[in-house]
Parts: C-alpha cells; sequence; structure tokens
C-alpha cells in the first residue's frame, strides 16, 4: 500500500526559470541525467524560438510542439519525486511562464555569471516576490571570464530584490577556475572540465580553509583569495535559516557550470532535501492544504493540437490535494458538470504515458475536447475555485481586422478559444464594438493569425493601437467608478469576464488619471479582489 502521506512530502515541483541563454536548457537536460531519467546529453531539445525564424510559422509550430513533451519532467531521485516544469525560454511568452509558476512550489534560477541580472530575469522575480516562492540562485557559465561573484550578489540583492545566501564559493573563474568551496559543507569540489557527462563531483573534505591541504590543490594564492573571501562572507552573512528560505526572503546561491556537469549534484542534493514538498493553494472559499482528503486540481496550461484536423488539446492540471484517479468522475467546477478521463497523461522525462493515479505536487495531462480554460478548477464534488492564475497588463496591443466578413462567427470563436488556451488577451470596447488584442510580444500576434487561418478558416489583420498599459479598475466609490468610465469612455475596454479596463496610453496619463481619481485603484494584474 502506498503511504498517500509519504507520497505527498516526497515531491518536489519546481520550475527552472532564466532569462534566454543564462543555461536554463543546459541545466534541466543534466539534472534528468543525474535522475537517470535520461541517458546521453543533447535529448533534452532547447524550446527556444529563435528570433531568426519567427516569420516561419511552422517552425513555431514545431517548437511549441517540442515544448509540450518536454513540459514536465519527472524523475526520481534518493527517494524523492522530482517534478521539473519547463517553461517557454522565447520572452514573447513570458505570459506562458507566469502561469506556469503559479503550479510549482519553488524554483531554481539561473544567472549567467558574465551577465548577470538580465530584464527577463527581473519580471520572472516579481512574479516570484508575488506569492513568495523559495528560489534557489545558481550562478552559471564559471568557466567563462566572469564577473566578480560579491558584486553578483550585490546586483542580485539589489536588482532582483531579494536577500541572498552563498552556500558554495568559486575559486577562480573563467580560465583559472579552480572549482568551489562548500561553505556549509566545508568541503572542496574540484574542476575539471572534463565532467561533461554524469560524474558526480569531485569532493575533497577541508574542513580548515587554513589548513596546507586547500594550497595542495589550489596553490597559494586562490587559497589565500578563498580564506579573504570567507572572512568577508562571514562577516557579511548570517547562518542559513532554512524557514527564511521557505518563506521566500532568503535565497541559497550555487555556483557552477551546468555544461560541464559541475556543481549540479551539489545543487541538486540540497534542493531536493530543503526545497518545499507539494504546498496548498487559496481557494475563494477557504485555503486547501495539499494533506486535504478529496481531490482538488486547477488547469494552469492548455496546448492545442499541432494537427489541425484534430481540435483537441491538452489541459494540464495542477494536483493541489487528495489523490488523482483514472476513470473516476471528477467535477468541472466552472461548468457544474461531472468528467471522467479515461487516458490522463503523466509525463517521466521524455515519455508520455497513461496513469492511474497521481499525487498532490503532480501535473498531469488531460485529454480535452473544449471543456477547459485557464484556471479551471477540478474537485471530488466541492464547490471551490482555487485563485491566482494572473493575467498581467499586455504591452502590445492591436485592434483585430476581420478580412472575411463570412467568417465572422469563426473568428470570434478562435479568438475566444485561443485567448482562452492564453495565446493573448482579448478585450472589447464598447463605444465602437472593436476588439483589441493584448500581447507580451510580437511574436503572439503572428501564432494568433496563423492558427485562425488554419484551425478555424478566419482571416484577420491588425491594426496598431499605441496604448502603454490596460489598467483593471475597482473602487468602493461606484459613483466615482461611473464618473470615471463615462469621463473617459474612448479609453475604455471590457476584459473577458466584462471587467473594465483603462487603456492608458501613456505612463503620464494613467498618473493623471491616478491623481484625478483617487477613489478608483488602478491595477495592472487583473487579480485584486
Ligand atoms: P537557455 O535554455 O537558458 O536559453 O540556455 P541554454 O541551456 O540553451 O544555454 C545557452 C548556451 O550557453 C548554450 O550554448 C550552452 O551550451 C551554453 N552554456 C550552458 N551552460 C554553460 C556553462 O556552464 N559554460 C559555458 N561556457 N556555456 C554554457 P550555445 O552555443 O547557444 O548552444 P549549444 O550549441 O552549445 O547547444
Amino acid at each position: 500500500m502506498v503511504n498517500w502521506l509519504s507520497e505527498i512530502q516526497r515531491r518536489r515541483t519546481f520550475a527552472i526559470i532564466a532569462h534566454p541563454d543564462a543555461g536554463k536548457t543546459t541545466l534541466t537536460e543534466k539534472l534528468l541525467l543525474f535522475g537517470g531519467a535520461i541517458q546521453i546529453a543533447g535529448a533534452v531539445k532547447s524550446n527556444k524560438i529563435n528570433r531568426a525564424t519567427t516569420s516561419d510559422f511552422m517552425e513555431i509550430e514545431k517548437q511549441r510542439g517540442i515544448s509540450v513533451s518536454t513540459s514536465v519532467m519527472a524523475f526520481e531521485y534518493k527517494g524523492y519525486k522530482v517534478n521539473i516544469l519547463d517553461t517557454p525560454g522565447h520572452e514573447d511568452f513570458a505570459e506562458d511562464t507566469y502561469r506556469t509558476l503559479t503550479a510549482v512550489d519553488s524554483v531554481i534560477l539561473v544567472i549567467d555569471c558574465v551577465k548577470g541580472v538580465e530584464s527577463q530575469t527581473r519580471k520572472l522575480l516579481e512574479v516570484c516576490r508575488m506569492r513568495n516562492t523559495p528560489v534557489i540562485v545558481f550562478i552559471n557559465k564559471l568557466d567563462r571570464e566572469g564577473r566578480d561573484p560579491f558584486d553578483l550578489l550585490d546586483e542580485i540583492e539589489k536588482e532582483l530584490k531579494i536577500k541572498v545566501f552563498p552556500m558554495t564559493w568559486p575559486i577562480g573563474i573563467g580560465k583559472l577556475f579552480k572549482g568551489v568551496y562548500h561553505l556549509q559543507e566545508k568541503r572542496l569540489n574540484l574542476f575539471n572540465n572534463e565532467n561533461k557527462f554524469v560524474k558526480a563531483d569531485n569532493y575533497i573534505s577541508i574542513t580548515n580553509i587554513y589548513s596546507k591541504e586547500l594550497e595542495e590543490n589550489v596553490g597559494e594564492n586562490f587559497a589565500n583569495k578563498l580564506r579573504e573571501d570567507v572572512e568577508i562572507i562571514q562577516g557579511v552573512y548570517d547562518v542559513f535559516d532554512k524557514e527564511e528560505y521557505l518563506k521566500g526572503n532568503l535565497s541559497p546561491v550555487f555556483f557552477g557550470s551546468a555544461v560541464n556537469n559541475f556543481g549540479i549534484q551539489e545543487l541538486l542534493d540540497t534542493f531536493v532535501e530543503i526545497a518545499p514538498s507539494p504546498k496548498g493553494r487559496e481557494s475563494n472559499e477557504k485555503w486547501i492544504p495539499a494533506d486535504y482528503p478529496k481531490f482538488t486540481g486547477f488547469v494552469f496550461k492548455i496546448h492545442a493540437n499541432l494537427d489541425p484536423k484534430h481540435r483537441d488539446r491538452i489541459a494540464f492540471l495542477r494536483i493541489v490535494s487528495g489523490k488523482f484517479e483514472r476513470n473516476k468522475n471528477y467535477y468541472h467546477v466552472r461548468q457544474d458538470k461531472w468528467l471522467k478521463f479515461s487516458n490522463p497523461t503523466a509525463f517521466m522525462a521524455q515519455q508520455k504515458s497513461v496513469i492511474d493515479e497521481a499525487y498532490p505536487g503532480d501535473v498531469i495531462g488531460l485529454y480535452d475536447s473544449g471543456n477547459f480554460k485557464i484556471g479551471d478548477t477540478l474537485t471530488d464534488g466541492d464547490k471551490i475555485h482555487f485563485k491566482g492564475i494572473p493575467a498581467f497588463s499586455p504591452e502590445i496591443f492591436k485592434y483585430v481586422v476581420n478580412k472575411d466578413p463570412m467568417k465572422t462567427k469563426q473568428l470570434q470563436k478562435g479568438l475566444e478559444q485561443l485567448t482562452e488556451e492564453g495565446v493573448a488577451q482579448l478585450f472589447y470596447k464598447k463605444t465602437d464594438n472593436r476588439k483589441i488584442v493584448g500581447t507580451v510580444g510580437q511574436l503572439q500576434f503572428e501564432v494568433l493569425q496563423h492558427r485562425l487561418a488554419h484551425e478555424y478558416s478566419a482571416k484577420c489583420d491588425f491594426d496598431s493601437l499605441p496604448i502603454y498599459k490596460a489598467v483593471w479598475l475597482s473602487s468602493n466609490d461606484n459613483k466615482k467608478l461611473q464618473e470615471f468610465l463615462n469621463d473617459r469612455a474612448q479609453y475604455i475596454a471590457y476584459d473577458k469576464s466584462d471587467r473594465p479596463v483603462f487603456l492608458a496610453e501613456s505612463a503620464w496619463l494613467l498618473q493623471m488619471a491616478q491623481e484625478k481619481y483617487p477613489e478608483i485603484k488602478f491595477h495592472t494584474i487583473n487579480e485584486f479582489e
């Protein structure tokens, strides 16, 4: 008999996040190699969408396809079940990444030691901070001539607004990279760039860094430099407090080189030990803990079938509580109906397989013929809705222009379904009945246009609309809100739930509106109740 509680406790569900090119794909692959989930390097394909191929729609679709098969990668390691949720590499799909972050319990953030904190890192960390997601930092590419480690830590603290705690410390960098010293375990891990494949790290226990043994291994200059660094570290950083990490207040930092398979085992060993087991989630009714005995889960991602002849999709469901069983009836709360799944899929590394049961923290794929929307809740009968799949104000806005009036219905249906999948956000203007699509990247317009044509036979174009942000509005003073809606009628649109948004043309105009209407709250995220 499987012990249900220990099944929950041994799970670790997380995402690796990074600015493109920092080494997310490489790290994922090395973790899978360690977990024995794949045998050869190169098996995990990058889901990066190359700028150069953005006009090649099939390429986009193909690459989106690849990212389906690597959406969730699970493996067993030292008695733990590790679930890695993949996030799209391309910045234009940042919204997908934000949603995936709602389905994980912690993250590993990869930073390139040459580049330091980059634009995408900032945005991703903002989302983690909103949910107090515990973050472990992996500073990668130590075999390159990177920046001073103290500078990097400073930059991470300042720019990402997180407190850091170095667990390991590099000795030398670039061509002179000697290895790392584990400050907690008091051992040296020597770098040798032949460690390309799985090989346990090469540890030498050095409990006293003032001993001769350190010199013997890294030479006098590096030994002295490490001693100086460690003294500074001890002066600046306190002891590591796991509770602070679990609250999302403190981030342990590791140094390594993913491509050289260096420092990965250290990272993985600490990760499984300290990272949180599946957490519960807030619903509109109450907090549902992971050990709530009844099954609950929510859909955080929907992926369309690549074959346009088959309109079915895969809905990715994160299990929050209870146990999921194949062929059992579950309650779809929004639609108020019961559904049965005969082919729920689990993802073990690259293999998709039908599963009979799954536990909190697991992500399963459910074949869907159009029942699901992002954010939907599935339960054993409880009428609850999980909160927390946020929509952020898009950054690029365009009017939809229907190019084929005979296909108006198809266009409407396509826009509705594709925006439910999360490809883009849809707004309606009531003053002139026009539809507005908002995205975080140019690429989504291309994907949208292509998929509308191929899957719905609808042709459309986009007219540019110079809007800075769409902000959701709320107020305790209904009269004032109405006054604002009338006053700015031309700049008001409605989201899919018929909630008003203000289309601000510039940061300045938004600020003006905020000053003139202090009774109204302006939200850049649609989650504000
Ligand atoms: P991403 O998913 O975060 O976008 O990054 P990815 O892993 O694809 O890595 C980006 C590039 O950085 C790859 O090189 C990868 O080999 C390299 N890389 C990853 N880790 C390290 C490291 O520790 N040291 C060094 N020097 N390079 C590293 P590429 O040339 O773009 O691709 P490839 O042809 O090597 O696959």
